[in-house]
């Protein structure tokens, strides 16, 4: 594939559908974390979209790839906020549902001096999204579609829709993120699954590993995960790139190097740049390599929306090869 067609829509394009959060991040910027028990002080405080339904389903529209977001959102000032940017980056909102009664989800991101995160997230409408908002995307799916999924709404919900897009041959995404805090089992979820991406803390804490273990062999890691359902599980490494295990064996992909400014959104962009590359028909490698590209390019950002590339972003830093 030459450089110039890597990245943009083709005519083997088909869509992504992304049931999942959206949120509104207020993200506060800081010296350092507080520890438990500590107070600190802020330096500034934005009111930003974010959610990593709502990120992955913008990570794709900006690609190039025809996207439909699911999701609910408060009746209030916040959620026509998050609809009106999901509208503006092109995505199909007909299955927003804004929900009477809970606000619309608020996550409270912190970053420090290092451009690392932490978040906490209250899932306030996000939590009514219900396995009844998912049927309709029955009429939408086809093969060759992808489903992306995470862990920010209901796990029945994701699992219905899970079911329903195999049942229409679409390829089943799960971002397992996050996982603190998810309580539902998550096995027949799983089995549902084609491709599972998570980070190293996800990865050990589906495993069952202990955090304290610094030695971990990621690809054995990620083989023991996909023996739970999904064909391939890419395991995102930050600066090391990503592990992956595919029907076919594993492989590493080098991480592309850029400067960090800020890490919120950095997996969300490797999401929707996978989900989008293998909605244009690409292998999954090509696929994980801009996945890569794209999360490397989220980090020299502030924000999580802002942040995310576009299809030439994303071929510079590769260097014009695909
Ligand atoms: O992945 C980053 C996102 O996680 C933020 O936008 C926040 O809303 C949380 O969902």
């Amino acid at each position: 594939m030459n450089a110039a067609s890597a990245t943009s829509a083709t005519s083997a394009t088909r869509k992504v559908v992304v049931v999942g959060s959206a949120n509104v991040d207020a993200v506060i910027e800081l010296q350092r974390f507080p520890v438990p028990g500590e107070t600190v002080l802020g330096r500034t405080l934005q009111w930003l979209p974010g959610g990593k339904g709502a990120n992955q389903a913008v990570a794709a529209c900006r690609l190039g790839v025809p996207t439909v977001a699911v999701m609910a959102v408060g009746d209030d000032e916040f959620g026509r906020q998050v609809l009106a940017t999901l509208d503006a980056e092109g995505a199909d909102t007909h299955y927003v549902r804004p929900v009477a009664g809970p606000p619309t989800g608020l996550a409270v991101v912190s970053v420090d001096d290092g451009g690392e995160n932490t978040i906490v997230v209250v899932p306030g409408a996000n939590a009514s999204l219900a396995p009844s908002d998912v049927d309709g995307i029955a009429s939408l799916l086809q093969e060759g579609d992808v489903l992306l999924l995470q862990l920010e709404v209901p796990v029945e919900t994701s699992r219905t829709a899970a079911a329903i897009a195999r049942a229409c041959g679409a390829r089943v995404l799960l971002n397992a993120a996050p996982l603190g805090g998810v309580s539902a089992p998550l096995d027949d979820l799983l089995a549902l699954t084609d491709v599972l991406i998570l980070n190293e803390t996800e990865a050990r804490l589906l495993a069952g590993v202990p955090d304290h273990q610094d030695d971990a062999d990621w690809s054995a890691l990620a083989a023991q995960l996909s023996r739970r359902g999904p064909q391939a599980v890419v395991l995102t490494l930050g600066e090391d790139g990503a592990v992956v295990h595919g029907p076919d064996g594993g492989w590493h992909q080098s991480a592309f190097a850029t400067d960090v400014v800020d890490t919120t959104g950095a997996g969300d962009a490797f999401c929707g740049a996978v989900a989008a590359a293998l909605a244009q028909a690409e292998t999954l490698p090509v696929a994980v390599r801009r996945g890569c590209a794209a999360g490397a390019f989220a980090v020299t950002k502030a924000g999580a929306q802002r942040a995310l590339p576009s299809a030439q972003d994303v071929e510079g830093l590769m260097g014009g090869v695909s």
